[in-house]
């Protein structure tokens, strides 16, 4: 999973997280992310329309690095896999999905999310190394992942919750900590109004962190 994960997301930095409410907004969302700088894009399966998204993405733009997020059940990650996401992000991790996911690496590798440091060993017991810290802020932020390093060194994070344009580079200075997410990159407002100028602006600040 890590050398996997490592293969498709080593050179992010900044993974925008997306809710995305119109499929029709897939792709000049994602062009606006490239321009600014940013190659991957985690679509949450929040919406009806996120695995359209995902499709429309993958087949019309091939520099970027198309994931879904919010991925609870093996079905989900399986919807993930036919619609064209080459990987998956889940907020927590059960066995059932971490036996899903374990069939499916090859194809679909999924970073899993984790809390704690149980967290942390349950699913390195499913040979998961490459992890989403969730909800960052809320679960300890910067000193909760400081603490994990030294007990846990075969494990780096993505921290994602919480996090913004500010908080992003105390995080991504860490060792253990190979990219963030977030939503801040994607607001809402900008994607309804279609203010693509904006998204790239602010892709630009986050490909410069
Ligand atoms: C989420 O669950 O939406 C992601 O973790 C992003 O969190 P954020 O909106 O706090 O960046």
């Amino acid at each position: 999973q890590a050398a996997a994960i490592d293969h498709l997301l080593g050179s992010t930095r900044v993974m925008p997280v997306v809710v995305i409410d119109d499929a029709d907004k897939a792709v000049p969302l994602a062009e606006a992310l490239l321009e600014g700088g940013i190659s991957a894009i985690e679509i949450t399966l929040r919406t009806d329309a996120a695995l359209d998204a995902v499709r429309r993405i993958k087949g019309s733009l091939p520099d970027m690095v198309v994931g879904t997020g919010t991925v609870l059940s093996p079905t989900h990650l399986k919807q993930s896999l036919d619609a064209g996401a080459v990987f998956a992000v889940s907020p927590g991790l059960t066995p059932r999905l971490a036996e899903a996911a374990i069939t499916l690496i090859d194809d679909i590798p999924l970073l899993p999310g984790t809390a704690g440091a149980s967290d942390v060993m349950a699913a390195m017991e499913f040979g998961f190394e490459r992890l989403k810290f969730f909800p960052a802020e809320a679960a300890g932020g910067l000193p909760m992942i400081k603490s994990l390093a030294s007990p846990l060194q075969a494990t780096k994070f993505c921290p994602t919750g919480g996090i913004s344009e500010k908080t992003a580079p105390d995080y991504l200075a860490q060792d253990n900590v190979f990219c963030v997410g977030g939503s801040w990159l994607t607001p809402k407002a900008a994607i309804a109004d279609g203010d693509w100028a904006e998204i790239t602006r602010i892709a630009k600040a986050a490909a410069a962190i």
